[in-house]
């Protein structure tokens, strides 16, 4: 027996999104209905709204999200009803080469749910990254789904399924941030503040925060940062290398995903160091680099995929840290809202206004 739930659906190209009735089938084989409690607002679902990542209209939004378990469907042994869950993006299929290899964020055959969510009228819904968790309820694999301690709050939960694993993941998944490691991130917003607390978690040094905008940087000190560099005042690169000791950082995280803070954060790193891309370019977007300096200055020039994390490691142990007091996820959230709320809460992140504004239900 399908059930009907309010969801956020974005309509067609840039025109504002309104909450609906949608359709919820009963879960299939593999499957499982979340009842969302909390959902954090992230630039990709104003991506999908403007049109920068498919056409598929209607969008069903919202991809941040945890929840109880509602119903599972045949064949799922991993989570069942009741349990506190995370949502990640995509099941992994655990047998492929990448998954072998154990790098399941790279897994080749990741899924969704198969079965359809759906207006009152059969119109097929798009689920934002394959969730769709700006709704009271939403279908997906239960294999995007991760138990986690019932016992912290929701909004903070939430915010691993995304932004905030993608930075802290940056730093100590990708980056390999180590005790006594100098960093500095470039960007902080969400997400580089999100790397600044695994770089701090990690044990580094010096943290230096890199930013346009003087309230960014004031945040990212209560983060951890231990100094910051306005680069529209300040040259980002010499300062790093300044604070550092003439060298350049150890890691470099770049979280903005532009050409000129990509080439800041080559040159901002030490010998041998580590550059982290997170921030997602756009397809036109191109680098220039000397090849003898790719050549001469060594070290690795990586990127950092969902902050390749292992959901079902990385969740409950940053959960842990957080309920332990030794990492502060509830900083990330500015504000709590409405399903009604998200058209505004856009116009705020474009605004900067924002770290997180999380949508309860
Ligand atoms: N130099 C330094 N900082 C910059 C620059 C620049 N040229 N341009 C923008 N910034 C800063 C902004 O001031 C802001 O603080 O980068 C930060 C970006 O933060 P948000 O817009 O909040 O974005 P966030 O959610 O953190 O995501 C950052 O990671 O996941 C990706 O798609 C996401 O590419 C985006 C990036
Ligand atoms: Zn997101
Ligand atoms: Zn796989």
């Amino acid at each position: 027996m399908s059930q009907q739930v309010r969801g956020v659906v974005a309509p067609g190209k840039n025109e504002a999104v309104r909450v609906e009735t949608i359709v919820i089938p009963d879960p299939g084989a593999g499957e499982a209905v979340v009842k969302i409690q909390a959902c954090g607002v992230c630039h990709t679902d104003l991506h999908y709204k403007q049109g920068g990542i498919s056409d598929d209209y209607p969008f069903l939004l919202g991809h941040e999200a945890s929840g109880v378990v509602e119903s599972v469907g045949a064949g799922v042994t991993d989570v069942a009803p009741g349990d506190f869950v995370i949502l990640n993006w995509r099941a992994v299929c655990g047998n492929c080469r990448a998954c072998l290899r154990g790098r399941p964020w790279y897994c080749f055959n990741t899924h969704n749910a198969t079965q359809k969510m759906t207006l009152t009228d059969g119109t097929e819904l798009s689920p934002a990254l394959g969730i769709g968790a700006f709704a009271e309820k939403t279908l997906v694999a239960a294999g995007q789904c991760t138990k986690v301690d019932p016992s912290v709050a929701p909004a903070v939960a939430g915010l691993l399924g995304c932004g905030v694993m993608a930075g802290i993941g940056a730093a100590i998944n990708t980056g390999n941030v180590g005790r006594g490691d100098t960093v500095a991130v470039i960007g902080c917003g969400g997400v580089g503040d999100a790397a600044i607390v695994g770089s701090r978690l990690a044990g580094a040094a010096k943290i230096i925060a890199v930013d346009i905008d003087d309230r960014k940087l004031t945040t990212a000190k209560t983060m951890g940062a231990t100094h910051t560099v306005n680069s529209r005042t300040t040259d980002v690169i010499e300062a790093v290398r300044e604070l550092t000791g003439g060298f350049g950082a150890d890691v470099v995280i770049e979280a903005v995903g532009r050409p000129e803070t990509y080439n800041q954060a080559f040159y901002a790193r030490d010998l041998a160091g580590t550059v982290v891309l997170v921030g997602v370019p756009t397809p036109e977007m191109k680098i220039e680099l000397p090849l003898l300096d790719v050549f001469g200055r060594g070290g690795s020039l990586k990127s950092s995929w969902y902050g390749d994390c292992l959901p079902s490691r990385d969740f409950p142990m940053l959960i842990d840290l957080h309920q332990q007091g030794r990492i502060d996820l509830a900083a990330f959230v500015t504000e709590t809202i409405g399903l009604g709320d998200v058209e505004q809460a856009f116009a705020r992140m474009h605004e900067g206004d924002v770290l997180r504004s999380v949508v309860m239900l």
